[in-house]
């Protein structure tokens, strides 16, 4: 084994997974005066926002979800949170002022296929009379479980301009999807997908997950040939997380001896199923990405709010200006998530006008969040783009984090001077590349963060 390898086994490969910098549990309370939506939106550039609604309903809690969500919504609570969602959209269309256009839209949870076919039509009317979205026009992603896709509302969705519904799957095997505490079965998740796909949506996506209990290669990839056999346009793999305060954080004890175990099981399924999917004609696009290479290009750019503003509604979703991230309240705790919900949808149109938590991108975390967002795509940074936007160059700003990829053999050294890329192996451990890039602040406010 070389020097390099032993330092790159000695790393944990799962860490966290850094879809969005910083992580919420890094945002602070904001004082009223400095967090006013229309001083934040003022003198931002509008003119390709990305729109985002947080529907936080399911039929169940799967064991190892951490999303902030409910299970079902009694006494008309949906309603309640629509109406919430329609006193958000009008002060924010206040703050955002004329001019405001937005280039994508998306749908997530949560669950929104929980809510009715005709809850489906209100959020879309919110979206483009509450806040003059042509969805018709842009690129729309909907998120949805097998139960919930049913004909009715996908007819909605197909008709509303959805150009992407995302499928939770998690696994085709009946016995790992109930040990990943998932109550579904095989039939009912086919059964889905051929709603979906009659409804001709024209792309879909399917999320399964590896390192379930048991799960083997052989496994693995019954439940990525099933997926196979509907050509889906995308397809996510994710790595197993057991987080605290989840049903199988709950139940498991804390894994110590077997963590190195199941990192190598993760590690073993991750490299087989990006093996499997490329030999099936799919591209890797992230660690956890991939698409299929012939499908059709709905001009979805999978993130394009690297420079953009994103406007997110509803009360876990998180909004984007160049200077501040800010969202409401967080927890996992399914008592406080509740809470927060009810507090969501009982908030007055003007308690909508300020935001309440955030975390201010000063010139070094936007850096970060640049370099940490392209760098985990498998296409990697081009360091004109860096220098441009911040007039430095990356290899300067990040000397010692690159330094440590470098000897860790995490980056592709044949990509030229001007491409900075993961190698293979880089990408493999895209979850301890990303918090490694973080800054001791969001560290430090993240490590002060209690789980609740
Ligand atoms: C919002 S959910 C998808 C939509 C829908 N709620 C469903 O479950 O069918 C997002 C995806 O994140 C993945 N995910 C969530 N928590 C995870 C965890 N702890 N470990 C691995 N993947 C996870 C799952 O694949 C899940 O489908
Ligand atoms: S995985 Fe999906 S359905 Fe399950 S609890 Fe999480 S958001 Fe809800």
């Amino acid at each position: 084994m070389t020097g390099n390898a032993a330092t790159a086994t000695a790393v944990r490969p799962y860490q966290q997974y850094v879809y969005a910098y910083p992580h919420k549990t890094a945002y602070r309370p904001l004082a009223r005066e400095q967090a006013s939506l229309r001083a934040l939106w003022a003198d931002e550039p509008k003119g390709a926002l990305s729109l985002y609604f947080h529907i936080p309903f399911c039929e169940v809690r799967c064991g190892f979800c951490n999303l902030f969500t409910r299970i079902g919504a009694p006494d008309g609570l949906t309603g309640a949170y629509l109406d919430a969602l329609e006193r958000q959209a009008s002060a924010v269309r206040e703050a955002l002022g004329e001019g405001a256009r937005f280039a994508n839209a998306a749908f997530g949870g949560g669950t929104p296929t929980f809510l009715e076919a005709a809850e489906l039509e209100r959020l879309c009317d919110l979206a483009e009379r509450g806040l003059g979205a042509d969805l018709a026009a842009v690129p729309l992603s909907v998120e949805a479980s097998p139960a919930t896709a049913t004909a009715d509302r996908l007819a909605v969705l197909a008709d509303r301009g959805t150009t992407r519904l995302s499928l939770g799957v998690q696994s085709f095997v009946d016995a790992e999807a109930r040990t990943a505490v998932r109550p579904q079965r095989r039939a009912d998740v086919e059964a889905a997908l051929a709603r979906v796909r009659d409804a001709g949506i024209p792309v879909l996506n399917i999320d399964l997950i590896y390192g379930i209990d048991g799960q083997t290669e052989e496994s693995f990839t019954r439940s990525l040939d099933a997926a196979l056999a509907w050509r889906p346009e995308e397809l996510y793999l994710y790595p197993l997380y057991v987080r605290p305060l989840t049903g199988l954080g709950r139940r498991r004890e804390p894994v110590v001896s077997g963590e190195a175990e199941w990192d190598e099981q993760r590690l073993r399924l991750y490299r087989h199923g990006r093996d499997h999917l490329r030999a099936h004609g799919y591209e890797q696009v992230s660690m956890r990405m991939f698409r299929r290479a012939d499908a059709p290009d709905t001009g979805a750019g999978d993130y394009a709010c690297q420079t953009d503003g994103m406007v997110g509604l509803g009360c876990g979703a998180r909004s984007y200006t160049s200077r501040l991230h800010y969202s409401f309240d967080y927890a996992v705790d399914m008592h406080r998530i509740r809470g927060i919900i009810d507090a969501y949808a009982a908030r007055s149109a003007d308690g909508f006008r300020h935001a309440d938590f955030g975390w201010e991108m000063t010139g070094d975390e936007a850096r970060r969040r640049h370099l940490l967002q392209s760098l985990l795509q498998a296409e990697g940074m081009p360091v004109a783009g860096y220098r441009t936007r911040f007039g430095s160059l990356p290899g300067d700003d990040f000397a010692a984090e690159l330094a440590r990829f470098g000897d860790r053999g995490w980056l592709d050294d044949t990509a030229g001077p001007e491409l900075l890329r993961l190698s293979p192996e880089g990408l493999a451990h895209s979850d301890a590349v990303g918090p490694a890039l973080f800054s001791a602040a969001v560290r430090a406010r993240m490590a002060a963060y209690e789980p609740k």
